[in-house]
């Protein structure tokens, strides 16, 4: 009896992890064939004999991101996307540009958690948790610093200081995705219906025109 109470929790264990996360890889890696018409849950293998160091580079991140944009900040993924030999590793990576005041709107990423370090510049960040409590942390950082984000929360950042400010955020899934949470609301396509906005966020319809009309 015991020992079967014993296997059952370690089943659960295993399968909590196993669903927390990419799943692990199968062999020392799988260069993602971007041409594979193939669909599978991730992207195919290129054969193992036609890799070449390439497939594990990427060049670029000390390039800063344009943040002449209404938000004020610009992220640079290397995600399996632009670097094919992530495929399988459950890791990417993304650099944050901030000009100053610049904000890196509130969004999830539904498969990742991610730990973010700041280079340069002072960021306000911050994450809510799930219902009920909607509890808000949040942190003032300064350069050196690291904070990190749980796996599907809502989270920000937004550059308090004078000058432009520089992250580094590691994710732990290959393709972490990005819902940003006004642009998914109030810019789906199609719309969501006003009258279902309106009433979620308990304003008038008017209102929600003028916000889906940003979007
Ligand atoms: C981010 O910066 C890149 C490189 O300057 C630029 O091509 C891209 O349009 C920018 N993205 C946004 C959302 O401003
Ligand atoms: C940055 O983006 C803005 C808006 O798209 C554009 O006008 C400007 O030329 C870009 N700057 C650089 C350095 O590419």
């Amino acid at each position: 009896m015991m020992s079967r109470i014993l296997i059952f929790g370690v089943l659960l264990a295993t399968c909590s992890i196993a669903f927390a996360s990419d799943p692990s890889p199968l062999q020392d890696f799988c260069v993602a064939d971007a041409n594979s018409p193939v669909l599978v849950n991730g992207v195919v293998c290129k054969d193992a004999k036609l890799v070449k160091a390439d497939d594990f580079l990427f060049r670029g991140l000390h390039v800063m991101g344009n943040t002449s944009n209404d938000v004020g900040s610009n992220v640079t993924a290397v995600t399996v996307a632009e670097l094919a030999g992530l495929n399988t590793l459950g890791i990417s990576l993304a650099r944050i540009d901030f000009a100053p005041g610049g904000i890196n709107p509130p969004h999830t990423h539904p498969r990742a958690t991610e730990v973010l370090t700041v280079i340069e510049g002072s960021l306000l960040v911050g994450f809510v948790t799930s219902n009920p409590d909607n509890r808000l942390f949040t942190k003032m950082l300064e350069k050196g610093d690291v904070f990190v984000f749980p796996q599907g929360l809502i989270h920000f950042q937004k550059n308090v200081g004078y000058g432009h400010a520089l992250a580094i955020a590691g994710l732990s899934s290959q393709n972490p995705g990005v819902i940003t949470i006004a642009n998914a609301v109030f810019g789906s396509n199609p719309d969501i219906a006003e009258d279902i906005l309106a009433k979620a966020f308990q304003v008038d319809i008017k209102v929600v025109r003028q916000i889906q009309s940003k979007f």
